[in-house]
């Protein structure tokens, strides 16, 4: 194999590696640390709740949460270089638990929050998921977009870009 055909493999297995969630329900942007807060305070995170990152990327928000706030964060990522990256940090984080792959297949029923920040495409999916395993009084926050046909309870704009939305399981 010459030199073009190796780096063009690199390239492609490291794509596909950081970038796997775009066949899914979004390719990897990170939340912006200067938001941690924001979600935290929304969702009135406090030590001991169980926190859900669906799609979680680096997971470095969930390292940041559980540390801060004492809380039990759980990740779940698609893409092997961000789940191997983020799987290896926990190890050294007793509160931040990382699992591999869709997360249409794991339960969320523990969830106290559940965070998103996805694509809107598959938002009446995800909308589905949640109503049938969220339990009652646990949280949704949704970065960017909302639910097209379900009203928040709250949304924090804060003057940023980005938007968060919260709604509450009843
Ligand atoms: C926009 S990024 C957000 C990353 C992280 N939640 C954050 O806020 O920093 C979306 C992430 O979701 C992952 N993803 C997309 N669809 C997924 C699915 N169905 N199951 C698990 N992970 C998924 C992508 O690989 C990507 O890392």
């Amino acid at each position: 194999m010459d030199i073009f055909s190796i780096s063009l493999w690199f390239f492609v297995i490291s794509g596909f590696g950081i970038f796997a969630g775009s066949y899914f329900d979004a390719m990897w942007l990170p939340t912006k640390r200067a938001n941690y807060d924001r979600i935290a305070k929304l969702s009135q995170l406090k030590p001991g709740m169980v926190f859900y990152d669906i799609g979680s990327g680096s997971a470095n928000m969930l390292f940041y949460l559980s540390k801060k706030y004492n809380a039990d964060c759980v990740g779940i990522e698609i893409a092997p270089f961000w789940y191997l990256y983020s799987k290896i940090k926990s190890l050294f984080y007793k509160k931040v638990k990382i699992k591999y792959g869709n997360f249409y297949k794991y339960n969320l029923s523990s969830a106290d929050v559940v965070y998103a920040f996805l694509l809107p495409k598959n938002y009446s999916k995800i909308k589905n998921k949640t109503d049938k395993e969220l339990k009652m009084g646990a949280k949704l926050v949704l970065s960017s977009w909302p639910f097209e046909n379900s009203k928040p309870i709250k949304i924090d704009v804060e003057g940023t870009l980005t938007a968060y939305y919260l709604y509450i399981n009843t």
